[in-house]
């Protein structure tokens, strides 16, 4: 009895410990809330470690496995009620799984209405349509329009550009055959969080030089990875030792999405995956840090061109200036096509920068756009929105921007 209270009381100094050294900002919005988000991420990377040292699964299933059945367990105990007064389907859209949300009240009038594409975040390498249900439930229900939310192949069983392609595919098929979900094709957006927003730009890209098909009406990136060029940027700096994403754990997501090779995260978390050269080419001039620091001077770059840049013996390191992987490397004039854009992001992300880089060059190049900044806000508090008022706000905003730019 008294060892089993000294165990229990140990247990619980220790998780006490592990959670007073969670590092919380001062000005963030619900700072228990964002303690707990750290903790428990900390705690499942450690125990994904764990796994694979112990030869149970490596560290990106293992991390899928276990966040998978926590979410999944607090989804089953809530319920999906939210789904009433929608037809839910789990199709294929060109050979990819997809999830369609479509109002009851569309299929009965047969207008046509407009539909957005979603891409789930998650580092490329976890979660699943299932893990944003409600968000995309509630966007096809509030806006009256057809959702498709995409279950792309994951890394690093299927590095890049396999969750690319998918993406590509699933939009292509929604667009030529809207009309089969009563959807006006002229009026259909695309958008995603994280590497979902990733992802989403990477389309927008790709599909904006696409002959013969409708354009997307608009693109919504939330605190989306654009560029895995500088390591350093002034959010990577300032808050990549926050546990809701650390800089290791983006880079983690890099490498496992490019390469599956680990060995090389200090080599990118010191910047030194790129060379001198291309550290001073027009590449380093898409992450200036001048758009974040306006009082810095603009950075010099003399324009290389890409096939004459040298890289160290990385596999598949030229991947990280091609804008499907990287869409903060595409050029001005592959900016200059895109719809408007919605760009939400966080003070309290290491992701911060890239989203405010492609929101200014995006601007620069004539491109309309809607930059929603959270001052108080951390990377992955969206989905928190029922017991955090910013996050709620920051899904109302989402949905009034796309309910006026569909
Ligand atoms: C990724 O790399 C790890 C470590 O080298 C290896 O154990 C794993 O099998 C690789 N995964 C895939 C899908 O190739
Ligand atoms: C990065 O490169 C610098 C300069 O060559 C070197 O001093 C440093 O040890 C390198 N760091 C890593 C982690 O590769």
């Amino acid at each position: 009895m008294v060892v089993k209270s000294a165990l229990v009381f140990v247990v619980v100094a220790v998780l006490l410990t592990y959670y007073c050294n969670e590092p919380v900002p001062p000005d963030i919005a619900h700072p228990t809330q964002f303690a707990s988000f750290g903790v428990v991420m900390r705690t499942v990377w450690n125990m994904a470690i764990l796994g694979e040292y112990l030869g149970i699964g490596t560290e990106p299933q293992n991390l899928r496995y276990i966040l998978g059945s926590l979410i999944g367990a607090a989804q089953r105990v809530k319920g999906t009620s939210y789904r009433e007064g929608l037809d839910c389907r789990d199709t294929m859209f060109n050979r990819v799984r997809v999830r369609v949300y479509e109002p009851v009240s569309v299929a009965k009038s047969g207008a046509k209405v407009p539909g957005l594409v979603y891409i789930h975040g998650g580092g490329w390498i976890m979660l699943s349509v299932d893990v944003f249900d409600e968000l995309t439930a509630r966007v096809a229900k509030e806006l009256g329009i057809v959702v498709v939310s995409v279950e792309y192949r994951l890394a690093p069983e299927h590095v890049f550009p396999a969750a690319f392609d998918d993406c590509v595919a699933a939009t292509k098929f929604f667009l030529q055959n809207a009309e089969l979900y009563n959807v006006d094709r002229t009026r259909v957006g695309i958008s995603g969080d994280s590497s979902g927003g990733n992802l989403a730009a990477a389309v927008t890209l790709a599909l904006a030089k696409e002959k013969g098909l409708p354009k997307l009406k608009t693109q919504a990136l939330i605190y989306p990875a654009l560029q895995a060029l500088d390591f350093n940027t002034p959010s990577y700096i300032d808050h990549g030792h926050l546990n809701t994403l650390s800089k290791e754990k983006m880079i983690s997501y890099w490498l496992w999405y490019l390469n599956n090779d680990s060995s090389f995260k200090e080599v990118f978390g010191a910047n030194n995956h790129t060379s001198e050269q291309l550290k001073k080419s027009q590449y380093a001039g898409y992450v200036d840090h001048k758009m974040v620091r306006p009082n810095l001077r603009p950075k010099v770059v003399t324009p290389v061109k890409k096939e004459s840049i040298k890289f160290p013996e990385i596999p598949n390191i030229a991947t990280i200036l091609d804008p499907r992987f990287a869409p903060l490397m595409a050029d001005d004039d592959d900016l200059k096509d895109l719809p408007p854009t919605f760009v939400m992001t966080c003070e309290y992300d290491v992701l911060r920068d890239d989203g405010v880089m492609y929101a200014t060059r995006l601007r620069k190049a004539g491109v309309r756009v809607e930059h929603d900044h959270y001052e108080r806000a951390f990377h992955g508090f969206l989905p928190q929105n029922d017991v955090n008022e910013v996050a709620e706000t920051a899904v109302q905003n989402y949905i009034s921007y796309l309910k006026k730019n569909l």
